[in-house]
């Protein structure tokens, strides 16, 4: 059974969770914008990574444009964000809203921490994540989501390590 991991993110969270999850699994690894229509075809299953900035996700178009390719794939899908993995309810939207109808029922879900540097962003996700502060309900959020984090941690891709090491033997 073959597979790959495909992946985008911006600033290295999404990145780092391939790259172990393809040391472990032994599968390649590769970045959204290297790979798309007929190249999917010889993939049994794939492992889809993905970032969030301002409520969507980094995969989106990416996931559109191959649909046809993919959809009769089975897919572990793995989301990572700031948003507290705890809340759920948040995380799930952001996959609903980017995930095309028809490839939700082919995925199975898992939600990872990231990180967060200040002085790496961009000024214009700088100018961003201050318009989102602005707008946040308290000050503890405003304070939160203008602070460095790094929550990126091998111990996060345990669950997902195990699916798809299940998925795959015999
Ligand atoms: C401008 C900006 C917008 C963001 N928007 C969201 C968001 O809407 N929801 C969320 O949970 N996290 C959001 N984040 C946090 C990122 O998803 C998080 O830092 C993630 O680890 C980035 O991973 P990457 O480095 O692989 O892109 C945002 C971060 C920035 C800088």
């Amino acid at each position: 059974m073959q597979g790959v991991i495909i992946y985008k993110g911006k600033y290295g969270a999404t990145q780092q969770y391939s790259e172990w999850l393809g040391e472990k699994l032994n599968l390649p690894v590769i970045h959204a914008a290297n790979i798309n229509g007929e190249a999917l075809k010889k993939y049994d299953f794939l492992v889809i990574g993905t970032s969030v900035y301002i409520g969507k996700l980094q995969m989106e178009s990416w996931l559109r444009n191959n649909l046809s390719f993919i959809k009769q794939k089975k897919i572990f899908f793995f989301q990572v964000a700031a948003t507290p993995v705890e809340q759920k309810k948040k995380r799930q939207a952001y996959n609903s809203a980017g995930i095309p109808k028809e490839l939700q029922p082919n995925c199975d879900y898992y939600y990872l921490p990231g990180k967060m540097t200040m002085k790496d962003l961009t000024w214009k996700d700088k100018f961003m994540l201050r318009m989102g502060a602005m707008l946040a309900k308290s000050t503890e959020e405003k304070k939160t989501m203008l602070t460095d984090y790094d929550s990126v941690a091998t111990i996060h891709i345990k669950e997902i390590l195990e699916a798809v090491r299940n998925h795959t033997k015999n």
